[in-house]
């Protein structure tokens, strides 16, 4: 079965920005995220690692370009003490890990080692202040820690620890999903104690200031959103976040492998869902922020299944197969569009949990579907949003249907053009015809599926899905006519 959908790039004379930072990555100490999967520690003989931390997974993150990485959390951020993770490692206090499998943690891998790290991987570090069980004078004291440069009792304490110069951490969260594992509040009582926490994190970088950011809504939960934006001073903010997972169903998660059509389906409809989600937050941002100063950071979105069979429960470790590829370019695909507003994200999470890019098992490391995705779709960080209109056919089940083709476009700064284009339709090949904006003379494509949608790459079989050249597609002057084989994820290039 073949079905045609047209696509039609729009003219705009507003240039907005594809933020690099929508491309982030998040890394909790949660299951085997942080010990086990970034850091073996510096005793480790076996991993070739830099100061415990692995070499292959800096490689593989270096390559993908990853522009931030949040840390240390997620829920387990607002139990985070970082005073526990600072000085020689002998002494550190261990403390229990309430919130993800109830293992002790011996502090091993700390604000020093998580910063070092960022620098190995040349990104930006994303730090997640601990509200909920933390003290205003703590996260004031981890601010100046990290960012002064002078005399100061923090900034001496960290050039005591080794460390001569500050590390200028821009990005700070003031807690984590406040609704919730941080502290269950209402949205009134969060936006009177975020303004309490923001006013003593001050700017010891003197470069232009933190990026703070409010711990935002739970999906749908619109009027988290209004409350913050009408309680918070503007000046006090600069992101507000938005969490959103992709499931069969909240309370019936379904495997990660092996899942039924239905439940594909069903995933889809809720990672689609997205784009319904960015638009109604965005249109109540819009109306106390015309001028979109705030930006909507999604800094937790991905797919989350059952555990895999004979792993602790609160890992959260699971497979990743195209199911999660399509999630991953339909996701990002709303970002693009949706850059004026959405200009930060954070996938969840990097290594070994949920919708992970990366999944170790002792020495050996793979990538997943969601790592190729990643990587095809780099080529829009901080490039030009080309806007478009979609014309789809449905990718339907039972009475329910959802669009099958999903795209966006944008021209990077040598002036080459990429389309990034996902059918989520698990049997039906989709035709699509391009409209773009002037005639192209070069043309070329990657695509990444494989022969059924719950395939994944093993550790016995690491390449069994990754990025191939594609051909299915044909330029005329300034009109492309592209064949997308189902369930399939395909970059095009265009000079
Ligand atoms: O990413 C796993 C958990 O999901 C995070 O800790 C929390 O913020 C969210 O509920």
């Amino acid at each position: 079965q073949v079905s045609t959908n047209a696509i039609k790039f729009n003219t705009s004379d507003k240039k907005i920005t594809i933020n690099k930072h929508i491309y982030g990555h998040f890394a909790e100490h949660l299951g085997r995220c942080i010990y086990g999967g970034f850091y073996v520690g510096e005793d480790n003989t076996t991993i070739p690692h830099t100061a415990g931390v692995r070499n292959d997974i800096v490689e593989a993150l270096k390559k993908l370009k990853i522009p931030n990485l949040r840390w240390p959390g997620g829920c387990f951020a607002d139990t985070y003490h970082w005073k526990d993770g600072i000085g020689p490692k002998e002494s550190r206090p261990t403390i229990v890990n309430t919130w993800w499998g109830g293992v002790t943690e011996n502090n091993s891998f700390g604000t020093h080692d998580f910063l070092n790290m960022c620098e190995l991987l040349e990104t930006e570090p994303y730090l997640a202040g601990n509200v909920g069980s933390g003290e205003v004078q703590e996260l004031a004291d981890w601010v100046q820690y990290v960012n002064h440069a002078g005399t100061s009792p923090m900034a001496d304490l960290r050039k005591k620890n080794g460390r001569e110069n500050p590390w200028k951490v821009k990005f700070w969260g003031v807690g984590n999903e406040a609704w919730g594992c941080g502290g269950n509040m209402t949205p009134e009582y969060y936006a009177d104690v975020y303004r309490k926490y923001a006013t003593f994190m001050s700017d010891w970088t003197n470069t232009g200031g933190l990026y703070r950011i409010a711990s935002g809504a739970n999906g749908g939960d619109y009027n988290w959103t209004e409350v913050l934006m009408k309680k918070i001073p503007h000046s006090l903010v600069d992101g507000l976040a938005l969490h959103h997972y992709s499931n069969v169903e909240w309370n019936k998660k379904g495997p990660a492998t092996g899942f039924t059509d239905e439940q594909y389906f069903k995933t889809m409809k809720s990672a689609w869902h997205m784009e319904e989600l960015v638009n109604k937050h965005s249109a109540i941002m819009d109306k106390y922020d015309p001028r979109k100063r705030i930006a909507l950071v999604v800094d937790e979105w991905g797919g989350w299944y059952e555990v895999e069979k004979g792993t602790n429960p609160g890992f959260l470790y699971q497979q990743n197969t195209m199911r999660d590829a399509m999630i991953a370019g339909v996701t990002l695909n709303v970002f693009n569009n949706h850059a004026e507003r959405v200009r930060m994200a954070n996938l969840a999470q990097t290594v070994n949990v949920l919708q992970a890019v990366i999944l170790t098992e002792g020495e050996k490391m793979i990538l997943t579907p969601t790592y190729h995705v990643m990587e095809m779709y780099k080529v829009h960080q901080d490039a030009t949003l080309i806007p478009l209109s979609v014309e789809s056919k449905d990718f339907a089940f039972g009475n329910e249907k959802i669009p099958a083709i999903h795209a966006s476009a944008s021209v990077n700064k040598e002036g080459v053009t990429h389309i990034s284009l996902v059918n989520i339709d698990a049997t039906v090949k989709h035709e699509i015809v391009i409209d773009l904006d002037k005639s192209y003379k070069d043309l070329s494509g990657r695509i990444l599926t494989s022969k059924t949608l719950t395939d994944h790459n093993t550790f016995q079989a690491p390449d069994k899905i990754k990025p191939t050249a594609f051909t299915g597609a044909k330029l005329k002057n300034n009109q492309l006519k592209v064949e997308l084989p189902p369930f399939s994820v395909v970059v095009l290039s265009l000079k």
